[in-house]
């Protein structure tokens, strides 16, 4: 199989970050809801002799999408195999994984929204009925075949849902949408990091590193490991709050998990158009970031913790935002 297009479970990563992802669902931290409902599909599938239904996992980058559905196929016992939309380029690319899966494989399907249109036709009866109707030949001597499929799940994750075409939507079973993690549950996991890394934490440092890591997994394990760096020059195995401290002013992380691009975003907002409302596409074009990277990456926690809203005209910075950075909240 063409590894460019489909990758076995994924190789390229390094031990560490490995031994980072849990396996099974009981490893997975937080997440409550999709973990319990997961684990009751799961389980049923399996008493059936079934694969599971098709999943579809959403929410911003770096909660554990990739992660859960690497899960869901460990707790099916079956293989996990791995593409992502912008690598299918053509539909002859989708027959060729979709042909070497066996019986109740995961296939996951990453950026799931990029796949292009006529892919996308390819996998509507691929999904519905396991089979797959492609044409062989060219002008008059081509014909339709139709191949059977052996059952599959489908796994797709994207962190925009609303970009999903509605006939691909729908032929999702499960729809599962991650949420920003509580300071608790990245407390738990940059513990347990810390444990991978042979490193000593507590748990007032861990949950210093948890507070700045924006609800998010992935930054909570990136902050980590730099606190470590800092750990390490100064040659001490343990890791304390004022060490914590130090290392993330110095990586310029306030006291939110906020840095420099979302400093850039709200002050952008607050004091070049008067707190707003202003048009994603302005705030873009004044702070020089891709739109896209606003709405998918920067506004999500942004809007979580309350600093901006979405109004029909644009975007707002709150009063909780002028706060944070000590000025003062202009009167309506
Ligand atoms: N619930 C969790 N418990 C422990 N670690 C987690 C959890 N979720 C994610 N992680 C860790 O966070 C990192 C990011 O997770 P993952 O790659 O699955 O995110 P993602 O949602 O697929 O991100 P993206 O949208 O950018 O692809 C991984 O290193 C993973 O080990
Ligand atoms: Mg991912």
């Amino acid at each position: 199989m063409d590894d460019r297009i489909v990758s076995g479970e994924s190789s390229k990563d390094d031990f560490f970050e490995l031994s980072l992802r849990p396996e099974y669902l009981h490893q997975y931290i937080g997440q409550g809801k999709v973990k319990e409902n997961l684990n009751i599909f799961i389980q049923a599938a399996k008493m059936r002799n079934e694969a599971l239904d098709h999943v579809l996992l959403y929410g911003p980058p770096g909660l554990g999408k990739t992660t859960l559905a690497s899960i869901i196929a460990r707790e099916m016992n079956v293989n996990f195999r791995s593409t992502s939309g912008p690598a299918i380029e053509r539909p002859g690319d989708l027959a060729a994984i979709l042909t070497a899966l066996e019986p109740g494989d995961v296939l996951f399907i990453d950026e799931i929204h990029r796949l292009s249109r006529a892919i996308e036709e390819v996998l509507y009866s691929a999904m519905e009925d396991f089979c797959l109707d492609i044409v062989i030949g060219k002008a008059e001597t081509a014909r339709s075949v139709r191949l059977e499929l052996p059952p599959f799940t489908l796994v797709g994750a994207t962190t925009r849902a609303g970009s999903l075409s509605s006939p691909l939507r729908d032929r999702f079973g499960v729809l599962a949408r991650l949420e920003f993690y509580t300071v608790d549950e990245l407390t738990e996991i940059v513990t347990r990091t810390s444990g991978v890394f042979n490193m000593k934490i507590d748990r007032q440092s861990a949950s210093e590193i948890a507070r700045r890591s924006r609800g998010t997994p992935r930054i909570a394990n990136r902050l980590f490991k730099r606190v470590r760096d800092f750990a390490q020059v100064d040659g001490t195995d343990t890791i304390t709050l004022s060490l914590a401290d130090k290392s993330l002013e110095m990586l310029q992380v306030d006291r939110l998990g906020l840095d420099h691009i979302d400093h850039k975003l709200l002050q952008g907002i607050i004091h070049k158009y008067k707190g707003g409302p202003v048009g994603l596409e302005t705030i873009s074009a004044t702070i020089g970031e891709e739109s896209h990277t606003i709405e998918d990456v920067y506004e999500p926690y942004l809007l979580q913790i309350g600093f901006i809203q979405r109004t029909p005209r644009g975007r707002v910075a709150t009063a909780l935002a002028y706060e944070h950075f000590n000025l003062e909240v202009p009167h309506p």
